[in-house]
């Protein structure tokens, strides 16, 4: 049986961020409920040139080769941050990076969740395509409002993935296990700039979900369970794993092993390295804990198995599993994320919210976004908008 999974990835956050702390002092809130309480230090801040077309063409021009542009059949875009309701966000990239024509393109939406599915629908082209590649993207900006209460739980990044047969970092296995529910936790009506939230319920659903999920799982695939090393999960911000780990702890009567939770806590700090910084990226933030475990977790050898713990409001859930292949921490940059994450400036309070309060007119749709082209950094943005058309440059040096 061909291997499929996860051959490159990569990620890409705005250049400007938040300091938890500050934004607690400003917010008259003891620092510690955002830096314990839901173990946030950092929140990334998207201007409005960071769309999130941009910010996922630069995240996958990281990884794209000349040779993959040839080989990729599919460009799967899932956000819920989208502009527009029939053109897919896929199509902008499918041209910013040149990739072959005969590719498809599309977007693919289910709150958080919306990432896995397109990762599922690519591991199952390319089982049956080996010769094949997919470029799956989750990109987006999460957005609650200033003072709301999910403020402190806000982010924007974008994560790009090549999935293709013998992948150099995780083959994906072909057993997960999913979990639907029709839910009203976290959702955001077509007429509705922010979402409506249930704060407290969404926290619960998701760890009553994650129970339902890994109890059934134990059932079906004991095994295959009892062989995880360690498990990332959806980080909408980095105490939600903790969350579900310390659920599975405190239970009477379970079908898990506590001595697998033991393990699977000794790995759960690493795992929340990049979120920790960045906050919540909605689709990607599976894959930014992931990214975490490959870069940061220096106890997971190849050859392991890793779970993944997906999760989007509304609700679907969905677990599901792969092994680290031999030399896969050649293929992840411990590096290149440092450079990434550290390369980011600061904004305060005030900054943030002024930059918070702008938004993109849709009135007439002809703006233009950017005027000054000497504070823009190298790499993919958003240009101007002309006749209700975005339009994208790059800057390739500064
Ligand atoms: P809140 O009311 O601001 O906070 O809501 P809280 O009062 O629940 O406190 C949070 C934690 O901080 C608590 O710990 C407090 O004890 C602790 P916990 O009991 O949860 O373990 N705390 C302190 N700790 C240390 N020192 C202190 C201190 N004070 C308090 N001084 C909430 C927090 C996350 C609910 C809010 O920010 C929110 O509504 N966020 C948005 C919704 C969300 O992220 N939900 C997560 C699950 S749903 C999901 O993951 C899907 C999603 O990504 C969307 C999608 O699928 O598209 C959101």
């Amino acid at each position: 049986m061909v291997k499929v999974g996860i051959d490159k990835i990569t990620f890409h956050v705005p250049h400007h961020y938040v300091d938890m702390v500050e934004l607690a002092k400003a917010r008259d809130i003891d620092p510690n409920k955002f830096l314990i309480g839901i173990g946030q230090e950092k929140m990334a801040v998207p201007t409005i040139e960071e769309d999130i077309v941009a910010m996922a063409a630069n995240a996958a021009n990281r990884i794209v080769t000349e040779e993959d542009k040839e080989l990729i059949d599919q460009v799967i875009f899932a956000t819920e941050s989208g502009f527009d309701f029939s053109k897919s966000a896929g199509t902008y990239i499918h041209q910013m990076l040149g990739i072959q024509p005969f590719a498809k393109a599309y977007e693919v939406k289910h709150a958080c969740y919306g990432g896995t599915a397109g990762l599922i629908s690519a591991f199952n082209y390319v089982k049956l395509n080996p010769e094949r590649k997919v470029l799956v993207i989750m990109s987006d900006i999460s957005r609650y409002g200033l003072n709301s209460g999910g403020e402190a739980t806000q982010g924007a990044g974008a994560i790009a993935m090549l999935v293709t047969a013998n992948p150099r970092i995780l083959s994906l296995d072909s057993e997960t296990l999913s979990l639907t529910e029709n839910q009203f936790d976290f959702w955001r009506p077509s007429y509705a700039e922010v979402p409506y939230v249930q704060g407290k319920y969404s926290t619960e659903l998701y760890i009553e979900m994650f129970n339902t999920i890994i109890e059934e799982y134990a059932k079906r695939y004991p095994e295959r369970l009892s062989d995880l090393q360690a498990i990332s999960f959806h980080l909408p911000f980095t105490k939600m794993g903790r969350k579900c780990l310390q659920s599975l702890e405190n239970k009477e009567e379970t079908n898990i092993n506590p001595e697998l939770v033991e393990r699977w806590f000794s790995h759960y700090q690493d795992s929340t390295f990049i979120g920790r910084q960045v906050g919540n990226v909605y689709t990607g933030s599976l894959y930014l804990s992931l990214m975490s475990l490959l870069n940061f977790d220096d106890n997971l050898e190849e050859g392991q198995r890793i779970g993944m713990f997906s999760y989007g409001s509304g609700a679907v859930a969905e677990l599901f599993t792969g092994i680290l292949q031999p030399g896969f921490k050649e293929n992840v940059s411990k590096e290149g994320t440092l450079l990434h994450l550290n390369r980011r400036v600061k904004l305060d309070i005030k900054a943030y919210e002024e930059n918070f309060e702008k938004t993109l007119s849709n009135e007439d749709g002809v703006i233009e976004v950017v005027k000054d082209k000497e504070t823009l950094h190298p790499g993919f943005y958003l240009d101007r908008i002309d006749d209700h058309r975005r339009y994208y440059n790059e800057i390739t040096t500064k």
